[in-house]
């Protein structure tokens, strides 16, 4: 696991599109997971500001997102598809065929539709690098805590304090989901590397669980201790409750020394 420590969210979102830019550029059919949140925003508008200049080309370049809520349309402005569409594919070029968001209006057959995202996700070769926030309750996707380390693509029931940190994005009397559909632990823990991103100050503790805590349900988070090639990218606030960040920033120095390549 490597513990990459930043000042802010603009140095986060501009060292998070280029490890992605990076690998987009050594491997033009990347399979990318993605996230959504408030935490993403800046990366992507950085990996569209890389885009526009010319250096970066996503024509081949295949999308899973990690979720969607259960009940919103594509065009529901709280989905995720929505979210995507404002910050990301609208201005890249990312063929439409090649975007994958499960659909929040499914009403039946639940199990047989998560199966189906499992199979295209499995069909496209396997997601190559899966973006990641993290929730304050430590949730990946929406893996609520308790959530199997197991767990595949399924509709999953909200936390209260996920309820609550959503409830705010929804107009005055609008009921938010209560549910949505997410890509499990065991889907995430499939991806060959994952790129978790946290800012400020409300996830410090969910980060240093995620970290430096044992491996349990209660913190989804840290069943990433299991992957064997995982990045955090966190700011200081996010960072503040960890007890090693001196070793973090050895560590990350003597990895752009001797394996750069795993900076960008
Ligand atoms: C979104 C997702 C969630 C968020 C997390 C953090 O697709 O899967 O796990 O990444 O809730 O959200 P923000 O960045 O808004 O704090």
């Amino acid at each position: 696991m490597l513990v990459i420590l930043k000042r802010d969210d603009e140095e986060i979102s501009r060292q998070a599109a280029q490890l992605i830019a990076g690998t987009v550029q050594r491997n033009p059919d990347l399979r990318l997971g993605l996230a959504t949140g408030g935490t993403m925003i800046g990366v992507y508008k950085e990996l569209v500001r890389l885009h526009k200049q010319g250096t970066l080309d996503f024509s081949r370049v295949v999308t899973f997102n990690l979720d969607e809520y259960l009940g919103l349309s594509a065009t529901h402005p709280q989905s995720f598809h929505h979210f995507m569409r404002e910050h990301f594919f609208a201005h890249v070029n990312i063929a439409a065929s090649n975007i994958h968001i499960p659909d929040g209006t499914i009403r039946s057959n639940y199990d047989q539709y998560c199966a189906g995202y499992e199979e295209a996700i499995h069909k496209a070769g396997g997601i190559d690098l899966q973006l990641l926030g993290i929730g304050r309750n430590g949730h990946i996707g929406f893996n609520e805590p308790t959530s199997s380390i197991g767990s595949r693509t399924r509709l999953k029931v909200l936390s209260k304090e996920t309820l609550d940190d959503n409830s705010k994005f929804f107009a005055p009397g609008e009921e938010s989901p209560r549910c949505a559909i997410t890509m499990g632990i065991g889907t995430i823990l499939e991806a060959r590397k994952v790129l978790l991103l946290a800012t400020g100050a409300a996830k410090a503790a969910a980060v240093a669980k995620s970290i430096e805590g044992p491996v349990a349900s209660a913190v989804s988070a840290s069943s990433l201790q299991l992957h064997s090639d995982v990045t955090f990218i966190i700011d200081d606030a996010a960072a503040s409750q960890l007890t090693q960040r001196d070793y973090y920033r050895r560590v990350m120095e003597m990895t752009a020394l001797l394996t750069p390549e795993r900076l960008s």
